[in-house]
């Protein structure tokens, strides 16, 4: 392959193969013209963070990060300035720092009961049975989503996933846009009726807070936000976890030696969780839009055009991360883009990192000769945004 013509949305390339043309892109053509997705794509830690933070050049809306899954509207991510600002600002009021110490206890308690329901097994799947239950229930928590609408939800995120990047029109864009419908009538409904009954989920929150004058000018656009911001929370809040768990307990199995250290060494868990979101970067790639033709680390871009920063290519730059394509749990610093920079960082960075190590901590201490069944091949998904891992055998 010529790495010239790199194309980011070709699943088919090995991944040696890819991060061979990030590298060459980072060091020939680190702002490159993508001709066949009509798109520049960004390959520097320093670009993708100076572009993050340039909000007056470079604008979120319209659209979704990738393709748009979502009314126009749009949610949080596809906002600007003041708009972006004052949404966020209202979300925060359902997203505390006191949330994440409030949700550790009921994360235990969910991969507690994952583990527990495989124990008498001998045989598990890191994805369906391990990584699945933790961020999924605490988001369905978050949101008051009935525990017995998880697997339809899961199904539906799968889906609306793998259709991102897919050929228009392709049956893996059709089922995607179908399950986005589904799952935006269910949260319709949902959203319904937490008008009627109120309750303590994040919904609620978020409508109490439009009644105070947020969210929007008219009220149908305002529900329109608030259904935008749900999905976004499954989308966002679920699978990318979901998949940090099964990439790190991966990374961690194929590195020996990094996961004794851990099993040996609890403290190092916050850097192991940071060096398992670099090193997994489950988000690939998001988009901004060049808000007026102007040049950028001296290419000429014109308005309109969509420019994708790689967070894989920035978090493996050799400019920022010593020997970035070695795994070391206790890398410091660590300065990874796995949750994005500038005003639309992560804000359920921290939410993220207690699942994460919440749940390594408790398969490191209840499964302690868990392994690879030797039979079991790793089964990722088809996905040009998200790092997706569909199932992994394991056996103990
Ligand atoms: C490993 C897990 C996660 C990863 C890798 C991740 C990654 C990201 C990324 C890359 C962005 C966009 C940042 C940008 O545009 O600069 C983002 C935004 C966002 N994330 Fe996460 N996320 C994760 C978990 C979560 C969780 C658990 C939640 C909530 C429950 C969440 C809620 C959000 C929200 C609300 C935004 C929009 C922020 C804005 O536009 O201002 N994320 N996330």
């Amino acid at each position: 392959m010529k790495y010239e013509e790199y194309d980011l949305n070709d699943l088919s390339l090995p991944r040696a193969e890819r991060n061979a043309a990030l590298r060459w892109l980072r060091d020939n053509d680190p702002v490159h013209w993508d001709a066949k997705n009509d798109l520049w794509l960004l390959t520097r830690h320093e670009d993708v963070r100076h572009l993050a933070k340039d909000h007056e050049r470079f604008t979120n809306g319209p659209g979704g990060p990738w393709h748009s899954f979502e009314t126009e509207a749009g949610s949080i991510e596809n906002m600007d300035g003041e708009r972006h600002i004052r949404t966020r600002n209202l979300i925060s009021r359902g997203f505390t720092p006191r949330m994440v110490s409030d949700f550790e206890p009921l994360a235990r308690q969910y991969i507690d009961g994952a583990i527990d329901a495989v124990l008498e097994k001998g045989s598990c799947d890191l994805v369906a049975d391990l990584a699945v239950p933790v961020p999924s229930r605490v988001i369905s928590h978050m949101l008051g989503i009935a525990d017995a609408d998880l697997d339809t939800f899961s199904d539906w995120c799968g889906n609306i996933m793998e259709g991102i990047g897919a050929e228009p029109g392709c049956e893996r864009e059709r089922r995607s846009l179908k399950s986005a419908a589904q799952m935006w009538q269910h949260l319709a409904a949902a959203i319904e009726q937490r008008r009627i009954t109120p309750g303590e989920d994040i919904l609620s929150t978020l409508m109490q807070a439009r009644e105070e004058g947020g969210f929007g000018d008219e009220d149908s656009l305002a529900t329109e936000e608030l259904l935008n911001f749900a999905m976004l929370l499954v989308m966002g809040g679920n699978e990318t976890t979901r998949n940090a768990i099964s990439g790190g307990m991966l990374a961690l199995f194929e590195h020996p030696d990094e996961l004794e250290r851990l099993r040996a060494d609890r403290g190092l868990m916050p850097t192991a969780v940071d060096e398992i979101l670099r090193w997994t970067t489950v988000v690939r790639a998001l988009r901004r839009w060049v808000a007026a033709d102007t040049e950028f680390e001296g290419t000429k871009l014109r308005a309109g055009q969509s420019v994708v920063m790689s967070f894989t290519s920035a978090n493996h730059d050799e400019r920022v991360f010593d020997d970035p394509d070695s795994f070391e749990i206790d890398r410091t610093p660590n300065e990874h883009l796995t949750f994005g920079f500038g005003a639309h960082r992560c804000m359920g960075a921290n939410l993220a990192r207690m699942e994460i190590a919440v749940a390594l901590d408790r398969i490191l201490d209840r499964l302690p000769d868990l392994r690879l069944a030797p039979s079991g091949a790793v089964v990722r998904g088809e996905s040009a945004l998200s790092e997706t891992i569909l199932s992994v055998p394991l056996e103990f």
